[in-house]
């Protein structure tokens, strides 16, 4: 197994989106448009962002599908990216993950996942393939896997010296010995508010010093606020720094998270100061929100560039 020097550990969907007027109601049938399956999952639309976005750090994806033709495709968008997926492990007690999207015209949307496969990855399976991650520089994770899973690969990671970023997404509480295993964490304000206990609220940059050190104080080194519009904060040992979102037209959300998310680890991986990373992240996020879909939205490495001269 080659090595990598970023590695994303995580979950693996197809997914299943359909445009809608408006969301449905409890109990309410209505008529959507333009069905269409794209590859998704919140691990594998990292690992394919950092795949187009890299140009010199090498990826791989640590996960789980099942022995289904929604495997091979997964596995094949990813491959195209650039993504080596030789971790990439197949169980039969489980189907490929799915998910359920549905998108209204303003650009928001609504997600269920069904894990499936992504379910079954376990502790032992990141031993099993732990050889993946010597010699990264950064490893990525989110929460669309068993939590114990999440931990033992923050350990692994942690011990092979990589910095750690993790996107606690979908939000939910998170134990301490989780927590601490955390280099960088990179909350949006809805999962920020949902780790402190708070109740949920708009965050501008204004609030956004308080809530980074209430996080801290949860074991991070480092804490990425991403504020939608409002841009993001950092707060870390490289100091505080944060950087203004860019106005585009929304026509999908889906993703946004994951491609930023990848985009910094990519540009930090690649010796970028941490200002210049949050701009070049906010600058893919943005892009990405441009175009219906996970990886189907996801830009190259040279549209972010073009992107970024273009407002200098
Ligand atoms: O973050 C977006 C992703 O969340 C989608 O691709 C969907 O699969 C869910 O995992």
């Amino acid at each position: 197994m080659a090595n990598a020097a970023l590695v994303v550990t995580g979950s693996l969907n197809m997914d299943f989106v359909v445009q809608v007027d408006r969301m449905p109601a409890p109990g309410e049938t209505t008529l959507g448009s333009d069905f269409k399956m794209i590859p998704g999952g919140k691990g594998a639309n990292q690992a394919c962002a950092a795949g187009r976005l890299a140009r010199e750090v090498a990826v791989k994806m640590v996960g789980r599908v099942g022995y289904d033709p929604f495997a091979d495709h997964l596995k094949a968008s990813l491959a195209a990216a650039g993504v080596d997926v030789s971790a990439v492990m197949a169980v039969r007690k489980q189907p490929t993950g799915v998910a359920l999207i549905w998108v209204e015209k303003s650009g928001q949307n609504s997600i269920v996942v069904a894990p499936g496969a992504n379910g079954e990855l376990s502790a032992a399976d990141i031993e099993s393939v732990h050889s993946a991650y010597a010699g990264a520089r950064c490893a990525l994770f989110q929460l669309e896997t068993p939590l114990q899973t999440v931990e033992a690969a923050l350990r692994v990671a942690r011990e092979a010296g990589a910095t750690t970023i993790l996107d606690p997404a979908p939000a939910q509480r998170l134990p301490e010995s989780l927590l601490a295993l955390v280099d960088i964490l990179t909350p949006n304000e809805s999962e920020a508010c949902l780790l402190l206990g708070w109740e949920p609220r708009r965050i501008g940059l204004e609030e956004a010093p308080e809530l980074a050190a209430a996080l801290h104080a949860l074991g991070p080194k480092a804490v990425i606020l991403k504020l939608g519009d409002a841009g993001c904060y950092y707060s870390g040992p490289e100091g505080i720094a944060s950087a203004g979102g860019f106005s585009v037209t929304a026509v999908d959300t889906t993703a946004a998270g994951d491609t930023f998310n990848a985009a910094f680890a990519v540009a930090m991986s690649e010796g970028q100061a941490v200002r210049e990373a949050l701009r070049f992240a906010n600058a893919a996020a943005a892009i990405s929100v441009t175009r219906l879909g996970a990886q189907a939205s996801i830009p190259s490495r040279s549209e972010v560039e073009d992107f970024l001269l273009a407002r200098v």
